[in-house]
């Protein structure tokens, strides 16, 4: 499962060849290494006319030890607060402030634009510009090269201060994002205040539960949310028992065998669960499988096992568990690009992994009054045992169809799991976040 166009398009040869060819030129992300700066050199801060959140975002850059230098010939970031843009004459400022700056940034770099929601702005006009954030951003980052990525970050009114941002804007800038690239994503204003952040260890004291934690995507999550100090409760089914005690013994961690489709799992997980711990903060529905066929040719044992591992458990589970989150509690869902764009062959997956964005979306209101958070992160083509069955040329085609020209690891989901379950991340609820190097599918 070696990615050997990846690493021939790293060498020197590989990326002339590549280039000359105009094929994608992948180049080997920079993921987050522990104790690793924020950034690794100086970014660049501008602003339009009436922006509300320059002044949170110095503030944050601040508290994070980022130089800010607007004469930088290499910045590592370009940061642009565009929340006063109130026309689309106005728009011209973006293209004031990064066309002279773009072919300097830094390998890896970032993009960082802040807006407004557009339904939060007074006049059809300043919606239509504020809207238009969104194209741009998008499309800037099917422009960057060299592992740079772009994201909008939409800030309701009230929401421009560092409280709000700080999370976000630290997890858009770092390597932890390597493979998320032109999301646009929603603060809240009104979100509540977080604890103290320590931001090295931001789940320490915390207790979270993966499910499907024995490999994969939900294994990496395990040792990453490990790292950021919690407590980990790995849940994986009977018969992957000896790996699920392996990773659970890596994280320190507990392990619970438990097929999530039983009648019994959530009473169980519930007695087990108390037997382990005793409250939780961070609920993690990871597990999930896939039996793909075209629907006409889908037994209805396939449609029902999909659902039933992949919406139905997910449904039952939250149900049981919500009443023993705690304040602050964090929901994080699995969905998949497939549910965002649909997907040949996986009307059942995509029908329980839409289905799951639904589930946030209508349970996210609802449980904010607790200081719950609700959201989901959309993979896409990510190298597990899961994506080992895709035919090889379809395996290809998903692995290269993104902006970074490359699948992403299983530490790509985590670390936005991680972001999203972090005690900081209070303003962000109801969403989902693609991790899929801005995937063509369903773009
Ligand atoms: N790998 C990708 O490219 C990709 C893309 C989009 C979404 N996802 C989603 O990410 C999640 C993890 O995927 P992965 O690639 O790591 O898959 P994987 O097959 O490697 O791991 C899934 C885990 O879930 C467990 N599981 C399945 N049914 C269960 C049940 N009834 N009870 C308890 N555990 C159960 C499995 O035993 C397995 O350990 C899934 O929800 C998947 O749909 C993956």
């Amino acid at each position: 499962m070696a990615d050997r166009y990846l690493s021939f398009a790293s060498t020197r040869v590989g990326a002339r060849l590549t280039r000359r060819l105009g094929l994608p030129s992948p180049v080997p992300l920079r993921r987050h290494r522990r104790g690793a700066p924020l950034v690794t050199g100086p970014v660049v801060v501008g602003s339009a006319e009436r922006a509300r959140a320059e002044g949170a975002l110095r503030e944050v850059l601040d508290a994070g030890g980022v130089t800010v230098d607007a004469r930088s010939p290499r910045p590592a970031a370009l940061l642009f607060d565009a929340t006063g843009i109130a026309s689309a004459a106005e728009l011209d400022q973006l293209h004031a402030f990064f066309h002279p700056r773009l072919r300097r940034l830094a390998p890896h770099g970032r993009v960082v634009v802040l807006g407004t929601p557009p339904e939060d702005t007074a006049r059809p006009a300043q919606a239509a510009a504020q809207r238009a954030l969104e194209g741009f951003t998008r499309s800037l980052a099917k422009e960057l090269r060299g592992g740079a990525t772009a994201h909008l970050l939409l800030l309701e009114p009230g929401a421009e201060r560092a409280e709000s941002i700080e999370s976000t804007v630290r997890f858009a800038l770092s390597a932890r994002s390597a493979y998320v690239s032109g999301q646009t994503l929603r603060l809240m204003a009104g979100a509540p205040d977080g604890p103290e952040v320590d931001w090295a260890r931001p789940l320490a004291g915390r207790t979270a539960l993966v499910t499907g934690a024995a490999r994969g995507i939900g294994a990496a999550t395990a040792e990453v949310l490990h790292r950021d100090g919690a407590l980990v409760l790995c849940l994986d089914t009977p018969g992957q028992r000896d790996e699920l005690r392996r990773v659970a013994a890596r994280v320190g961690g507990v392990p619970i065998p438990l097929d999530l489709t039983s009648d019994e799992a959530p009473d169980q997980l519930l007695t087990q669960f108390f037997e382990a711990s005793g409250s939780l903060d961070v609920l993690v529905h990871n597990a999930g499988i896939t039996r793909d066929r075209t629907l006409a040719r889908m037994p209805v044992d396939d449609w029902r096992a999909v659902l039933d591992v992949n919406l139905i458990a997910v449904e039952r589970l939250t149900e049981a568990l919500l009443p023993r989150l705690n304040h602050g509690g964090r929901i994080v869902c699995t969905s998949s690009i497939s549910g965002l764009a649909g997907n040949m062959g996986q009307t059942n997956y995509a029908a329980s992994k839409a289905g799951l964005i639904g589930l946030v979306e209508e349970l996210a209101p609802i449980v904010i009054d607790r200081g719950i958070t609700v959201n989901a992160v959309a993979p896409g083509f990510v190298k597990t045992r899961m994506t080992a069955a895709v035919p090889f040329l379809v395996r290809q085609a998903g692995r290269r169809l993104n902006s970074l020209g490359q699948g992403g690891q299983p530490v790509d989901v985590a670390e936005a799991v991680a972001y999203l379950a972090a005690p900081g991340t209070s303003a962000v609820s109801g969403q989902v976040l693609r991790v899929c190097g801005q995937a063509l599918l369903g773009a």
